[in-house]
């Protein structure tokens, strides 16, 4: 098994190294951002707007971390939502096997918290009524304003390992004041996941009816932001690893 992972390792080091495979993953994240292939999936019903590659990547994390509290900025149709809270629900079996208890959904302390600034009704309701529901909580409000902040703050007192997901507003100066805002919250040891950081790295006439673009996204604050903060890195083995993904230098691990 060792050996196994070391073989991973190595691999995934030499992706980078990589020109044509290199080349042909970044031939294919743009090639796929004009016909929208991140809405094209749903997670258990309920459409995400992430590439499956992104969602193999947080299954990892999720398992490794194994957290209580995930932090969603951005919840759209709620795919997102639902995926994290399937992954806690996993966690919650995992648990009652090794205990030999029951579990009762309605009593799990983990919890999914996602804020969005504009919370359809009928994603709402189809949240609602998913059998994920009881894990997840929604509050509706700008992730940068001062009282959702504070909300958000109060929710996650009473968890110990808490993982940070930024999918809202991809401009500069709203991601950063997510990242001053939320990754504090972010446990020792688990991430915050800063995403569509490739906006940085797609051609600049891609985004004509959007406020960010090469220069102004989330990949140059979160650069901005790690400038002051060394308790985060980013972790480039997840990039490397998935060569395909939105979150580029995006997956920044607390190391201390
Ligand atoms: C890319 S979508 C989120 C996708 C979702 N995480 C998923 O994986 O399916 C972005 C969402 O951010 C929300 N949003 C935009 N500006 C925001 C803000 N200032 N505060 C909170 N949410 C915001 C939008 O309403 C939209 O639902």
């Amino acid at each position: 098994m060792e050996a196994f992972k070391k073989e991973v390792e190595d691999r995934i080091a030499a992706n980078p190294k990589d020109e044509k495979l290199s080349k042909s993953a970044a031939e294919f994240m743009v090639a796929s951002t004009v016909p929208k292939y991140s809405y094209n999936f749903e997670w258990q019903g309920r459409p995400i707007i992430q590439y499956p590659q992104d969602m193999v990547a947080m299954q990892e994390l999720i398992w490794e971390i194994k957290p209580d509290l995930i932090i969603e900025t951005g919840i759209a149709h709620g795919g997102s939502l639902i995926f994290s809270a399937s992954m806690l629900a996993q966690l919650d079996m995992c648990d009652a096997i090794e205990d030999g208890s029951t579990i009762d959904p309605s009593k799990s302390k983990r919890k999914v918290l996602g804020v969005d600034i504009d919370i359809r009704a009928h994603n709402k309701e189809a949240i609602l009524k998913h059998p994920m529901a009881s894990r997840i909580e929604m509050i509706q409000g700008s992730s940068i304003d001062q009282n959702i902040i504070s909300q958000v703050h109060d929710f996650a007192k009473d968890y110990s390992k808490i993982l940070v997901c930024l999918d809202s507003n991809h401009t500069h100066d709203h991601v950063l004041a997510e990242l001053e805002a939320y990754a504090p919250l972010t446990s020792v040891d688990s991430y915050c996941v800063v995403f569509d950081t490739i906006v940085e790295d797609l051609p600049g006439d891609m985004f004509p009816n959007r406020p960010w673009g090469p220069g102004d996204n989330p990949k140059t604050a979160v650069w901005e932001y790690l400038k002051t903060h060394a308790e985060f890195e980013i972790d480039e083995a997840i990039h490397n690893k998935l060569l395909i993904t939105v979150a580029p230098d995006g997956f920044l691990k607390r190391v201390k």
